[in-house]
């Protein structure tokens, strides 16, 4: 998602300094050129040498050594397209706020002249502060993105509010403002992510290895391209799309189906368990002295197939997992599902599918057309599919 982009991070002196270097390696999964600016401050709290391994560039801390005869503020700001000041404290950003240009850091802000977010994290007095609440203010009247710390436990022993938010939160707000080529924009997008839950008692159910990824995969990059996303899934998940947190095939066929004609594509990405248990005991089932027992099965409703029998308006895509003659069962399966794509992909592989942060997948479409896509990560995946569904 974040191929061909720069993302320039400036760490300044809080101790969320350290969280900083997983959201480094969360930009560098999606392909972003990461470069790191610290405070010299900040050098108390992380390394230069931690930071150069997980960016792999060197890292920014002195002003004004000339870097290919522009002085490194300014040959940084042409070259990284988001800035991301992270934590951010009260001293950062007041100087930022009032244009104070004391350090590499904030000269490169004062300079900056695309996107910036800034993460502040702090003691909750400092928060507190009139001064330092009158200057957020001020930075995001500028169009600064400000996101604001959460209420936790926080290094000085207290609990309030104060603390870096999620590093998601600065992630998906990240690809939400560099993804500005939004080709799904205006369009609505369903799709099903994890195995179902299909209950036997209340504490016993029968259920399936998905791990969601790849449905959750396809939301965010949905999303990233401008949709209005819902993702319906078993997994519950806090994404800035909704989410609607469903267990069985049941459950999910209620919740997927009013959709149906009413948006622009369903991506059913989904184990939906085939049979559920016929009889659920409402009472937890107890040891008898059989040595056998037996849970008697019935037929799920085939959502996708369903969905695909009474679409007109709405574009409906399957997913195929097989474990042997992949090509040849997913035309079968097109077929008879009658959707107008289906990703296939071979489960029997270790490296990619289930739980793997990676795919390599197949993808048909109603004709039988077959487009390959090569192993790539999971998001990077998701994203073909989509430009292919909308192409
Ligand atoms: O029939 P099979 O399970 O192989 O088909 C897989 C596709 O069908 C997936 O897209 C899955 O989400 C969907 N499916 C469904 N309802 C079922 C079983 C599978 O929608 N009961």
């Amino acid at each position: 998602m974040l191929k061909g982009k720069t993302i320039l991070i400036g760490i300044t002196a809080g101790i969320a300094a350290y969280k900083i270097c997983e959201l480094i390696r969360m930009y560098k999964r999606e392909g972003a050129n990461v470069r790191v600016m610290v405070t010299p401050n900040a050098l108390h709290l992380v390394t230069v040498l931690t930071l150069e391994s997980l960016s792999q560039n060197e890292v920014f801390v002195d002003n004004f050594e000339i870097k290919e005869y522009k002085p490194e503020h300014i040959s940084l700001c042409d070259e990284a397209d988001i800035m991301v000041i992270a934590p951010a404290t009260a001293n950062t950003i007041s100087k930022i706020a009032n244009g104070i240009c004391d350090n590499l850091l904030t000269t490169t802000v004062c300079a900056f002249n695309k996107p910036v977010i800034i993460a502040p994290a702090m003691n909750t007095n400092m928060w507190k502060n009139q001064f330092v609440q009158e200057n957020v203010a001020k930075l995001e009247k500028s169009g600064y993105h400000i996101i604001n710390p959460e209420s936790g436990f926080l290094a000085c022993g207290t609990t309030g509010e104060g603390r870096l938010c999620a590093l998601e939160k600065i992630y998906d707000k990240t690809i939400d403002i560099l993804n500005k080529n939004k080709i799904l924009d205006g369009k609505k997008i369903v799709i099903s992510a994890g195995g179902t839950i299909e209950k036997i008692d209340p504490v016993r159910y029968i259920s399936n290895f998905s791990s969601g990824k790849m449905g959750t995969a396809l939301a965010d990059a949905a999303y990233a391209m401008g949709a209005d996303v819902t993702l319906v899934s078993t997994f519950d998940i806090n994404k800035p799309y909704n989410v609607v947190k469903v267990e069985s095939a049941v459950d999910m066929e209620k919740a997927i189906t009013p959709f149906n004609n009413n948006v622009d594509c369903i991506i059913m990405a989904a184990a939906v368990a085939d049979y559920r248990v016929k009889n659920y005991a409402e009472q937890k089932m107890k040891k008898t002295s059989d040595d056998e027992i037996e849970i008697q099965l019935v037929k799920n409703p085939d959502i996708l197939k369903g969905l695909a029998s009474s679409a007109n308006t709405t574009k409906i895509v399957g997913f195929c997992a097989e474990s042997e003659n992949l090509l040849e069962n997913a035309k079968v399966k097109i077929k008879n599902k009658g959707c107008d794509f289906l990703i296939a992909n071979d489960i029997s592989r270790k490296d990619i599918g289930f739980s793997s942060d990676e795919n390599e997948v197949y993808i048909l479409d109603n004709k039988l057309n077959i487009e390959h896509l090569d192993k790539s990560s999971k998001s990077e995946i998701a994203y073909k599919i989509l430009e292919k569904i909308f192409e």
